[in-house]
Formats: C-alpha cells, sequence, structure tokens
C-alpha cells in the first residue's frame, strides 16, 4: 500500500462516475462546495485523497487524478441508505441548517454512521504515513477524528465542517451528541466557517461533556485542541482567468442573445436543496411579475438547479414542488418562445458556469441558511469587468466576507422582492463600487489563504505549506 504524508479524507471523491446515455461509464468533477475548494488546491500535490466514488458494491480502482492518489471507499446499499441519505443527509443536514426541514432520527442509521466512519478511518490509518498529517472533512465523518487518533496516535488530525455548526439548543436534539462531539474532539484542530460555530462548539462540549473550553481551545485529557474560524474560498484567480476568456465572453454573449436579448437577466446557480431557497425565490419572481413590476420580455430568470441527494424524501418533495412552480410561473407569465424561466438541471463544465455568471446582470444567491456558499464567491470572480449585482442571503457564510453584496433575508418575502428590484435596478456606478470592493476582498482570501490559514495553525512545522506552494 502507497503512504502518503498528506491524506485528505471526505464523504465523497472529487469526481463521480456518471453513466452517459450510450451506457458508457465517464468520470467527471463532482459538483458541490467541498469539491470545488478542495480540488484546485490539492491538484499536483502528493496527497492522497479517501472517498467514496459514488455507487456501491466493490470500490472501483481509479487513476490517479492530477496527481492526487483516489483511495475508494466503499459503501453498501445499506450504508448509502442510512448512512449518507439517513444519518447525514435527514439527520445533521437539517438541524445543522436550522432545522429549515424537521430532522429524522433512527437508530440504525446511527449504526451504520458509526460503522461507515470506522471504515473511513481504518482506511486512512492504512495510508497515511508516519507522522502524516490528515484533514477530515464534513459532517459525514464526525467521528473519524477520535477513531483515527485511536488507531493511528501518531497522525496530526484536523478536522473542518463545511456546514454551519448550529446553536446548542438545535445541536441538544441530537440523542448521540456526546459522542458526535468527542470524535471531532480526537483531532488537534477543529475549524468551522465562522467564529459563532466555533463559539457554539465550545459551549456545546462544556455544556455536554463538561471540558473548560473558550472559543480557541479546549482542553481533553492531556491534550489541547485548537478551534476557529476558517471561511472557506475558492481559486479566485482560476475563475477570473476563465471568465477572461475570449471563448468565454462570446459565449455569453450568445447565452444572452438566446434568452431573446432581455435587458435583465438573473441567474441563480443551486444543488437542489430546500436549504437554498430555491421555492422563496421563484415566490418572490412570480410575484414581481405579478405585479408588473417585472416583465418577461425585459427580465429573465435563470434558474440552475441541479438533482442532489436524489432517493432522499425531503429532496424529492423538494424537486416535485419547484418543478410544479417553474410551470405554474411559466404557463402564467411565459409567451411562446418566451419563458418567465429558463430551468436547467444539469451539472455543466466550469466554462458554460463561467459564461452564465458572466451573462448574469443580477446573481441571486438566497439561501434560508449555507455554511459558506462558493456560487457567491464564484460569481464575484468571474465578473472581471466588475459588473453585475450580488444579491446574497444574510443567512449564507459568504454574507459575512461580502457585506458589499445586496443583502437579504429570505425568510422575508416583500424583503426580498425589494431586493430584487434594488439589485435589478441599481446604478452602474453602485453595481461596479461594490463589486470592486468584494473582489478585492477574494483576490486575498482565496483558497490559498483558506489552506495556509488553516494548516498553519495545524502543522505548526509549516512542511506542509511548502509543498502545498505555500
Ligand atoms: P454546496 O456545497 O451546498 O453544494 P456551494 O455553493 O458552496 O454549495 O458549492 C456548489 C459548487 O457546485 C460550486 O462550486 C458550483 O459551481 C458547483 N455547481 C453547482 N451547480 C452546478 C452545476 N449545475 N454544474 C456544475 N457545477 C455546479
Ligand atoms: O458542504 C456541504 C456538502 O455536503 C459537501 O460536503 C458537498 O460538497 C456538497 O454539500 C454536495 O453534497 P453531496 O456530496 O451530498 O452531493
Amino acid at each position: 500500500m502507497r503512504q502518503s504524508s498528506l491524506v485528505v479524507v471526505a464523504n465523497r471523491l472529487p469526481i463521480n462516475d456518471n453513466v452517459a446515455l450510450d451506457g458508457a461509464c465517464e468520470w467527471r468533477r463532482s459538483p458541490g462546495g467541498l469539491v470545488s475548494a478542495l480540488h484546485p488546491l490539492l491538484r499536483h500535490t502528493p496527497a492522497t485523497w479517501v472517498g467514496w466514488a459514488g455507487g456501491t458494491g466493490p470500490a472501483p480502482t481509479l487513476p490517479d487524478v492530477d496527481g492526487v492518489r483516489m483511495h475508494t471507499v466503499p459503501l453498501t446499499g445499506d450504508d448509502l441508505r442510512d448512512h449518507y441519505e439517513g444519518f447525514a443527509n435527514a439527520t445533521l443536514w437539517p438541524i445543522y441548517h436550522d432545522a429549515v426541514e424537521q430532522p429524522e432520527h433512527h437508530r440504525r442509521w446511527w449504526d451504520a454512521y458509526q460503522r461507515v466512519n470506522q471504515r473511513f478511518a481504518e482506511a486512512t490509518a492504512q495510508v497515511a504515513e508516519d507522522g502524516a498529517v490528515v484533514w477530515v472533512q464534513d459532517y459525514h465523518l464526525q467521528l473519524v477524528p477520535g477513531l483515527l487518533r485511536a488507531l493511528r496516535p501518531d497522525l496530526r488530525i484536523g478536522f473542518f465542517l463545511h456546514v454551519p455548526f448550529p446553536p446548542p439548543e438545535l445541536f441538544m436534539q441530537l440523542p448521540r451528541r456526546a459522542e458526535l462531539l468527542r470524535g471531532m474532539l480526537g483531532a488537534d484542530l477543529v475549524g468551522f466557517q465562522r467564529a459563532q460555530a466555533a463559539h457554539n462548539f465550545a459551549q456545546l462540549v462544556t455544556k455536554v461533556l463538561g471540558l473548560p473550553a473558550t472559543d480557541r481551545r479546549i482542553a481533553v485529557g492531556d491534550r489541547m485542541v485548537r478551534i476557529g474560524a476558517f471561511p472557506v474560498s475558492i481559486d479566485t484567480n482560476e475563475m477570473a482567468a476563465l471568465a477572461s476568456r475570449p471563448e468565454v465572453a462570446d459565449r455569453a454573449r450568445r447565452l444572452r442573445h438566446d434568452l431573446g436579448s432581455p435587458d435583465h437577466v438573473i441567474l441563480s446557480v443551486d444543488r437542489m436543496d430546500y436549504t437554498k431557497g430555491i421555492e422563496q425565490r421563484l415566490k418572490a419572481y412570480s410575484e414581481l411579475l405579478e405585479g408588473g413590476h417585472v416583465k418577461v420580455r425585459d427580465t429573465v430568470l435563470v434558474q440552475v438547479a441541479v438533482p442532489s441527494r436524489e432517493r432522499v424524501g425531503q429532496y424529492q418533495i423538494l424537486r416535485d414542488r419547484v418543478e410544479r412552480e417553474v410551470g405554474r410561473i411559466n404557463g402564467e407569465f411565459g409567451r411562446v418562445g418566451e419563458p418567465a424561466i429558463h430551468y436547467l438541471t444539469q451539472p455543466f463544465d466550469r466554462t458554460e458556469l463561467a459564461a452564465l455568471y458572466r451573462v448574469a446582470d443580477v446573481m441571486a444567491v438566497t439561501p434560508l441558511r449555507d455554511g459558506m456558499n462558493l456560487v457567491a464567491k464564484e460569481y464575484v470572480a468571474a465578473r472581471v469587468d466588475d459588473a453585475g449585482a450580488l444579491l446574497l442571503s444574510e443567512f449564507a457564510g459568504a454574507a459575512a466576507e461580502l457585506p458589499q453584496a445586496y443583502l437579504v433575508n429570505p425568510h422575508d418575502l416583500e424583503g426580498l422582492k425589494q431586493g430584487l428590484l434594488a439589485a435589478l435596478r441599481a446604478e452602474p456606478a453602485d453595481v461596479r463600487t461594490r463589486m470592486q470592493a468584494m473582489r478585492a476582498h477574494l483576490r486575498v482570501h482565496d483558497i490559498r489563504a483558506w489552506a495556509r490559514s488553516y494548516l498553519s495553525t495545524l502543522d505548526q512545522s509549516g512542511s506542509l505549506l511548502t509543498r502545498l506552494g505555500g
């Protein structure tokens, strides 16, 4: 077994197998924030990525991707149902996102969560070199730091949570709250998107486990676990370079033409998830059409909503409701050849996404709750022309870093409508000033700065940073 001095452990590998219409299997970059953040960072770094390849049954052997070794962890059908779709995405996901949908609790799901976390910990223990740095990602694997420390006390273990970490009132609902906290405390560094999340965690370990904690460190026996906020970001330069390509500008022009050359294009790009506020946004747009504040001929909405977690009941219900509403709005307000909403569920390559960002006069990113939201950051990075208005939810982690966006509360329908109108009618000079400020922020706070800040806290020797290009 080849071993690495840097091991990233995430539920999903950065590529997914995708079965084409002719039945052929091809590998594609998986859509989602975690992969978007880590993929550009690790490219050409001698590291191993431990994760699931997206199917069930025996783990496929994958070639290295951009120099990163892929180590697949197999999931059975039961694991997929009870760990990924169950405990991770129907218990933890709603609790961590303000319980905007009702979390479900099943003892069988907890058994699967433990079993799959154990399998990930064992796979990681096999591929980590002596004294390696292991970076465990996200809520699917909260027990891995503790399990791995028991197997391999020589490792330096980091944990980073990409999603929000809830306030104690919500977390306390979890029947296995103590075990989940203990699992995370197996790490040397527990990182969150926001300082508030680190604060929630510190409060909980004191309340549930009786450990002395501040928002920076927690004493666990003779070990000191550090905690802190490390807002994740994107490869700003890469997106800006892509968006600057002449073929992307051409594609954006063609897209605008194909959309009927409207005065305003509003764009939203989400995974089909109830946390993303898609229904609230459609309602706001529909009421603006109904009230005559916007006209289909002048203004179109492009809603990209790539299906996600498709076997989870709440996601199926959401998709049905969104599709019914899109149909209703188009039926009521569209004309022949002029739909009110262009609704797309396909995964796009980065070039097409960059062209979509460049054609969007208003980018509507209005989740009810989101750990960060990298789509908002990608849009800003892509606007190399300093144009484009970002309408951003106050409940996205990105809002703390991009206060120059047009901020809205997506739970407030009137506020959402006013926010959309304000972004649509904004003076170009105002749009430009705001965009320039946000671009300046992201030039400095990019994915490398995130990795530097996290890894230098985790690995104080600094040797890792040198390998990642410091
Ligand atoms: P989440 O992690 O909840 O999915 P983020 O906004 O942080 O949300 O990240 C989503 C990532 O997935 C972004 O990098 C975005 O570009 C990508 N993405 C979203 N929709 C698509 C799509 N239809 N095709 C390709 N990539 C997509
Ligand atoms: O950050 C939230 C997250 O679960 C990430 O781990 C992942 O990138 C994204 O959402 C997509 O989710 P999934 O892996 O379930 O498709």
